[in-house]
Order: C-alpha cells, then structure tokens, then sequence
C-alpha cells in the first residue's frame, strides 16, 4: 500500500508515522509530503529515508491512500484533487467535518457507515473523539439525554508553535506566540475564534460532531474548553443526564469491554486518569466513575487521552485500517 503523509513535519503528521509503524499497516512505500518549504528534507520511516515532496508531486506519484494534517486550507485545496486522482482521503483538518456528504468517522462508534462511495472521509475534532468513544456505549444502554463537558487541553493540540511558546516560556525567552496570552503558569478559556452566541469554535465543534458521529441530534450538549499548559493530552469532566437509570457497576463493567477505552479508576489508591500516563497511548482512559449527587440518573466521568494519538494519528490510522478491512481500500 503506498501511503501519503500530507503534513508529515508537523506534530500530528509524524505522530501518524509512529503509529502507522506501531501498528504494522502494510505501506510497502511512503510519500511524505509537506509545503514547499520542506521540500527535499528526508524523513525516517522503518528504518529507511524518504524525501519530502509537496502535494502536487504526492498527486502525481498515485498513492492508495492520504493521511491529511496541514491545516483546514491545505485539505479543501487537495483533499478534492486528491479524491479525483482516485486517492481516498482521510482528513484530519475541520473542513470535511459538518459536510453532510461527508462521514465523520470514529471506527469504534460508526465504522459501520463507511462505504466505496467514500472518498473524502473526516477525522472528528481530538476533543470529540475521547469524549464519543465513551458516551457511546452508555447511550446504547440508558439513552443519553444531555451532556456538560468541560476540558483541559494541552499545548500539542495548537500545533508545533505552541508547543515552542510553552518552552520558550519556561527558559525566559521571548519568541513568537501561538496564544494571545502567556501560556504557562496560566490557563485560557479560549480555544479557536468565538462565534456569535459566545461559544469557541472548538465547543461548537464538539457539539455538533458528537450529535453527528453517534447519529442522534436529540442529545443536548454543552462544552467549555479550555487550554492548560500541559505537554501532550487532553483532560475532560464530563457530566452526563441519562433517560434510564443505570447502575454504576454495570456503567464501569460497560466501559472496560468497549475496545480502546481503559478504566482506571480506584479512589482508595488515589489512582485516576492524568495525560502523564496517556502520553504515547492509543487507549481513552476514564476514571472518577461517580453518580453526580444533585440529580436523578446522571453521571460523572474524567476523561483522558494522548491528543495526538486516539485524538489524531491513531483514529486516522484506525479508518484507514477499517477502510482495508472492508476490502475498500
Ligand atoms: P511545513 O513543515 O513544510 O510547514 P503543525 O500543525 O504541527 O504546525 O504542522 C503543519 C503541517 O502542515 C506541517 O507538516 C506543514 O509543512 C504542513 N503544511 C502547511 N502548509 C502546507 C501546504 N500548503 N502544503 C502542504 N503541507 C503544508
């Protein structure tokens, strides 16, 4: 299988060289591809050198499949140049998302949907993805009613110049900034632009990418998210209304057979999900299983995942593996 990268110098890009090696996806030949300014840097990739080519160059060399993380300009520029060469396009960036001629696509929730038809498939928000591989399953079982989330997210979600903001601010040195305001020591409760009725982006996002991606507009959601100076994963409170009354063994007994989700959750050992212990896992951690005490049928959870990982390279690398073994790829 020969395998584009678009973005394979950025944060997400080379996380998704790991974990197409990692886990053994059949690329007999890799196409790194990157803007002009990378052309020609060699990338590493199983022991042997590639060389950077841009997206024009990638078209030309016919890949089966392309990995996108460059940005949402880069995919709605190439992603449909891509697809009319015949090249399936797995898109990592916001634009395909709300498309509805487009699947957003958690395999583990709705694998199901994708079919040969699919030539533009988009990868949901890092947010959204740890969040929807739990409430999945909870939903099938007691019908979820609304959500209140809220999250604390790291710097490698912004990309590599926030990550540079964060060290620069940790040695004294002055450089370029990725946030309007000094990011550690700090915490920001602003990611992405605000829209018109006072969310971000990012909650518009989760909102709608949820109700999208587990089909079911009827769950009402809200989210505050928040950027935290933390290095690599996401945290989230999740607060959750169910129509059913459930019980809180069999909520965590559900949890622990829903494949990629991990429970950790022992008070009496102070042991619980922190993004130290996700970091460089593909696996959804939750923990601080307990009833929200101020009403009837709901739930609290913690909710923790490496960002780059189950919230990027990994479920993007996931899709393509469903792709194959659906014989669509
Ligand atoms: P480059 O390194 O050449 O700028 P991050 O989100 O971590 O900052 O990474 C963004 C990724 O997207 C990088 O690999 C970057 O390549 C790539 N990129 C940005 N603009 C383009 C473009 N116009 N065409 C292809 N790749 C791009």
């Amino acid at each position: 299988m020969k395998v584009a990268v678009v973005g394979a110098t950025g944060l997400v890009g080379s996380e998704m060289l790991t974990v197409l090696a990692a886990r053994n996806f059949p690329v007999t030949e890799l196409i790194p591809v990157a803007s002009e300014r990378s052309k020609g840097k060699e990338i590493q990739f199983k022991g042997k050198q590639y060389k950077v080519v841009t997206p024009d160059e990638a078209i030309a060399l016919k890949p089966d499949v392309a990995l996108f993380s460059a940005g949402g300009g880069t995919s709605l520029t190439y992603a449909p140049r891509f697809a009319e060469a015949g090249i399936t396009v797995i898109d990592n960036s916001s634009a395909w998302r709300m498309d509805p001629t487009k699947k957003l696509v958690v395999p583990e929730v709705n694998g199901a949907v994708l079919t040969a038809e699919d030539k533009i498939i988009a990868n949901p928000n890092c947010s959204t993805i740890q969040m929807v591989v739990v409430l999945n399953p909870l939903h099938e079982r007691y019908g979820i009613k609304r959500v209140v989330v809220s999250t604390y997210q790291s710097v490698t979600g912004t990309g590599v110049k926030a990550v540079q903001q964060l060290n620069d601010e940790r040695a004294g040195i002055t450089g370029e900034k990725a946030y309007p305001y000094q990011i550690d020591l700090n915490v920001i409760p602003q990611i992405d632009v605000f829209q018109d009725n006072g969310y971000t982006k990012e909650e518009m996002k989760m909102i709608k990418e949820t109700n999208k991606i587990i089909g079911d507009d009827t769950i009402r959601i809200t989210a505050t998210t928040v950027r935290i100076p933390v290095m690599g994963g996401h945290s989230e409170s999740i607060n959750i209304e169910f129509a059913n009354e459930f019980d809180l063994d069999e909520v965590r007994a559900l949890l622990a057979k829903q494949p990629g989700v991990v429970v950790v959750d022992n008070p009496a050992n102070q042991e619980y999900p922190m993004p130290k212990d996700a970091h460089g896992k593909d696996e959804v951690f939750v923990g601080r299983i307990r009833r929200d005490e101020s009403q009837p049928k709901t739930l609290n959870l913690w909710v923790v995942a490496d960002n780059l990982r189950k919230g990027a390279a990994t479920n993007t690398v996931q899709i393509a593996e469903k792709l194959l073994e659906k014989g669509l790829l």
